[in-house]
């Protein structure tokens, strides 16, 4: 079992294999072209691999593939063999846009992933446009009945920005409600890579526009989540994920690695600790090591609302959010 210096145990792994994206969302990247880091610099599968299979063994038991965008990372769903091979038990699962999923699904289930995180900010094609700066609706639904259609879980993510997409909530919320899957709305966090000029919904402006068409109830903090479940009078059960709020470090249980093999405590912290070496060498003790130096400082609390107008710097397409 592994537990932090603050006596949280902590399980749960979350493995960005890129920084590139085939989208550019508002919320989440400059709209200006930047240069991506270097691919050399990526860490082979094989090699997070090595490290994810230690901390497996040590005691992680939840990962999650993130990006940028991870379905941009070729044959992808070898690694996800390689790591349903090592323990199928372990709870496998991907955040992705979604864009890609039409032609990879069936080889991701087939791999061993069972669950999804996809974004859907707006039914609306021009919209969507909008914000992802592409033409992305089509395939974006398209790879979720594919999904759906090859068994995956799959949940909706959906960023609310004032002006953008704020008259869709019910929409989105009622699109998942059709198809059985949970939807959850996330505060726009705000960070040094967005576009300055957009502006989220807070939790409790989400939650009125739903009380426009339904009557909800609270229901709690779903075990180390930071989304907070609600239920609609038929059952129907959505989140909210309000870091806005920061209420849940308290119960935080992660950890994130990123796909140059920096090891990352807390998402609103510049520390962070290389495995690179480690695991080029083949050196697992050495690799356990840093893992268990990155716990031993995982800070207690975020920082990140200590000085409100202090912007995160570290940018979301690199640690997968
Ligand atoms: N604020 C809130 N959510 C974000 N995401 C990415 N950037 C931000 C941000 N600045 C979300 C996306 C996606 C997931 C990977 O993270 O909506 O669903
Ligand atoms: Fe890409 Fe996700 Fe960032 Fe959008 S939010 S640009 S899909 S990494």
């Amino acid at each position: 079992m592994l537990i932090d210096g603050h006596g949280r145990k902590v399980d749960y792994l979350r493995v960005s294999v890129t920084e590139r994206c085939n989208f550019r969302c508002q919320y989440c990247m400059p709209d200006k072209p930047f240069s991506w880091k270097p691919k050399e610099n990526l860490l082979s599968f094989e090699e997070l691999f090595l490290f994810i299979k230690a901390a497996m063994d040590e005691g992680i038991t939840k990962v999650r593939i993130t990006g940028g965008e991870p379905l941009l990372r070729e044959d992808l769903d070898k690694f996800v063999a390689m790591i349903y091979n090592h323990n199928p038990a372990v709870d496998l699962a991907l955040t992705t846009n979604g864009y890609l999923l039409k032609q990879t699904a069936q080889k991701l289930k087939d791999a061993g992933l069972k669950r999804l995180n996809i974004s859907l900010d707006s039914l609306k094609p021009q919209v969507a446009k909008e914000i992802a700066q592409k033409e992305v609706l089509g395939s974006v639904l398209e790879g979720i009945e594919e999904s759906l259609r090859v068994g995956l879980g799959v949940k909706i993510n959906m960023v609310p920005l004032k002006g953008v997409n704020e008259d869709e909530i019910v929409d989105l919320l009622d699109f998942a409600k059709e198809r059985g899957i949970e939807i959850r709305f996330i505060e726009y966090m705000e960070n040094a890579m967005a576009n300055h000029q957009i502006k989220g919904l807070l939790g409790k402006e989400i939650l009125e526009k739903i009380k426009e068409k339904y009557r909800i109830e609270k229901i709690g903090r779903q075990g180390s989540s930071p989304s907070f479940a609600y239920k609609l009078e038929d059952g129907y059960r959505f989140g909210l994920i309000d870091p806005h709020k920061h209420d849940f470090c308290e119960s935080c249980n992660r950890i994130r690695l990123t796909a140059e093999g920096f090891l990352i405590p807390c998402l609103y912290f510049d520390e962070a600790m290389s495995i690179k070496d480690a695991v080029q060498k083949g050196d697992i003790e050495a690799a356990v090591e840093v893992l268990r130096q990155v716990l031993r400082d995982k800070p207690e609390k975020n920082r990140w609302n200590e000085d409100e107008n202090e912007l995160s710097n570290r940018a979301f397409y690199e640690t997968g959010g």
